[in-house]
């Protein structure tokens, strides 16, 4: 907390998303296009092949020029982008891992200059030679991804780092090997991609060729994926595997959208690249192109998902705060820990909206993305500061709120006012539905998955009497704060058998 928060008005994970997936794809892009190119140029001189060896040389400056020039854009990109939206986060990854960073400099730069060489010099240096450039080029940036992957999981699963602080017990962590075998064979994959798209520019037979030998890369990339994500998956820390039970919709989506994708991009490609490579067009190569971005991008998705409430694992909370910080700033206040908070003495409710920035702004919005106003429909500020106590029993996914009592009340005030509302209704049943949506359905449903409630039957003034008592059921559960009518009305709701 020893930055200035940048108030994008939206989440700034959403920020990092759109810039890292287009990176992402770019970079694995860049890996699996280099062995492509120098594979199929060995290809074209064994074959004696001359029609491969114009077709490589054709695409190997788009390959390049799209490469370097959008791989560094982005890559500048997300350290613009992750250094504003998580400075403190980004801080710790530049300090655990600095030697990390700097071979992933020099790579980089070999990377650039072998790829330049290799597209540019075709004419004055021998075979030999011209094939040694694409592999240095090729090794370059596949090493760029040894490093790196170790750094991305670490933030998953730092493992015995945790306890030691030691460089390589962070670096090779236990999502380290399935992570590197599933982006290399994504990389693998792209590599095809790269091919179809490339072959459609081409003449026929030549292009039936290159169909049917990108067309491999691409089923041998996707065809991998799926043992090797059922291993990375089992690597997962065991609270964030729970995460993929079906609880969060968002989650739930993600995994049946990349699992219909890439049985998409399996089918087209047996068919249209292995079996009948002459029925390939340009409409399927574009269908295969999505397909391929969106289980990449589901995959960086679930991966960053699977990481709340963290963003470096029982170390950074996903809104920058360190876990280390919580103590303190429990006890001295939000205000104490950082020389960018303005303090509450002029004007609460501007404190209780920069403590929502900080807190609560990394994954909710006010009126977006999770919409504040949405949830806190209804509540009145004794329940919002009170909820506030228990946000990890609400949502596993988030972290607990920190802050001392003047702040919780301040920021339960901020939340309070965002959506006012009475709750009221036909009836008492109906006037009872609202109350729980309002003071129960955060953690619990009736007849769904979250924590069921089931009191049919049971006598109401039997429920209106425990309504007092809910803390000493179990300490996670907030004091109900409604009415006596409310809670008569939440009653009467619960123990109707006809919910
Ligand atoms: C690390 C990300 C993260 C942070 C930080 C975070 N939340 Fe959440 N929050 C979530 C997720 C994810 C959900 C679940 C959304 C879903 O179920 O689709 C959620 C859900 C909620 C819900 C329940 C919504 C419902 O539909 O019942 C409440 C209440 C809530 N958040 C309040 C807060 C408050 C207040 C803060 C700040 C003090 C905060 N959150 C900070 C990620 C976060
Ligand atoms: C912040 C989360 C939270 C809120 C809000 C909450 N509860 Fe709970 N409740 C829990 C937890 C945690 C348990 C422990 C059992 C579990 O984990 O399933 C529990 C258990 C219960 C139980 C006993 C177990 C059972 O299944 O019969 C009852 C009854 C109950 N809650 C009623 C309520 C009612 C009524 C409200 C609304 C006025 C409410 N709770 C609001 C978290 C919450």
């Amino acid at each position: 907390m020893n930055y200035p928060v940048w108030q994008l008005g939206f989440p700034g994970g959403l920020l990092i998303a759109a810039v890292a997936v287009l990176h992402v794809f770019i970079s694995h892009f860049a890996i699996g296009g280099g062995a492509y190119l120098v594979l199929t140029e060995r290809r074209a001189y064994s074959h004696n092949d001359s029609e491969l060896l114009g077709y490589v040389r054709l695409h190997s400056k788009f390959f390049v020029l799209l490469t370097v020039v959008l791989g560094a854009v982005t890559g500048v990109g997300i350290w613009f982008t992750i250094g504003l939206v998580s400075p403190e986060a980004t801080s710790s990854l530049i300090h655990t891992f600095v030697w990390g960073w700097a071979i992933e400099w020099v790579l980089f730069f070999v990377e650039i200059a072998a790829a330049l060489i290799y597209a540019y010099h075709w004419d004055t240096l021998d075979r030999q030679t011209h094939l040694i450039v694409g592999w240095i080029y090729f090794v370059a940036a596949w090493a760029s991804l040894v490093v790196i992957n170790g750094i991305i999981t670490y933030m998953l699963t730092p493992g015995r780092w945790l306890e030691t602080g030691n460089f390589w017990d962070g670096f090779f962590n236990p999502t380290y090997w399935p992570s590197l075998f599933i982006r290399t064979a994504m990389a693998v994959g792209l590599a095809g991609i790269f091919g179809l798209v490339t072959a459609m520019w081409e003449p026929s037979p030549l292009r039936e060729r290159v169909v049917r030998w990108a067309g491999w890369w691409l089923v041998l990339g996707i065809a991998s994926l799926l043992p090797l994500s059922r291993w990375y998956f089992h690597d997962f820390p065991s609270y964030s595997r729970a995460y993929f039970s079906g609880m969060y919709t968002a989650v739930h989506h993600a995994l049946l959208g990349g699992a219909v994708c890439t049985g998409v991009a399996l089918a087209l490609a047996l068919v249209f690249a292995l079996i009948r490579p002459k029925l390939m067009n340009p409409v399927v190569v574009a269908v295969l192109l999505v397909a391929g971005i969106s289980v990449m991008a589901t995959g960086e998705y679930l991966r960053e998902f699977s990481r709340y409430p963290y963003v470096i694992n029982s170390y950074i909370y996903a809104n920058d705060i360190r876990v280390g910080q919580v103590e303190s700033i429990v006890a001295n206040g939000v205000a104490k820990a950082s020389p960018w908070v303005e303090g509450s003495a002029d004007d609460p409710h501007a404190y209780g909206r920069e403590l929502f920035v900080i807190e609560c702004g990394s994954c909710h919005s006010v009126a977006g993305y999770r919409a504040m106003r949405k949830i806190t429909r209804g509540w009145d500020a004794k329940f919002a500061s009170e909820i506030l106590l228990h946000l990890p029993a609400v949502r596993e996914t988030m972290p607990p709120f920190v802050g001392d009592e003047h702040d919780r009340a301040a920021l339960g005030r901020y939340l309070a006012s965002l959506m006012p509302a009475t709750p009221s209704g036909a009836n008492e049943k109906e006037l009872g539905q609202q109350v729980f949506a309002i003071h129960c359905a955060l953690c619990h449903s009736v007849g769904g998955q979250r924590r069921p409630l089931d009191l049919k039957g049971t006598d109401p003034e039997g429920i209106a009497g425990m309504l007092g008592t809910l803390g000493d059921i179990n300490p996670d559960m907030p004091p109900f704060t409604g009415t006596d009518a409310e809670g008569h009305a939440l009653a009467v709701y619960l123990s109707d058998p006809r919910q």
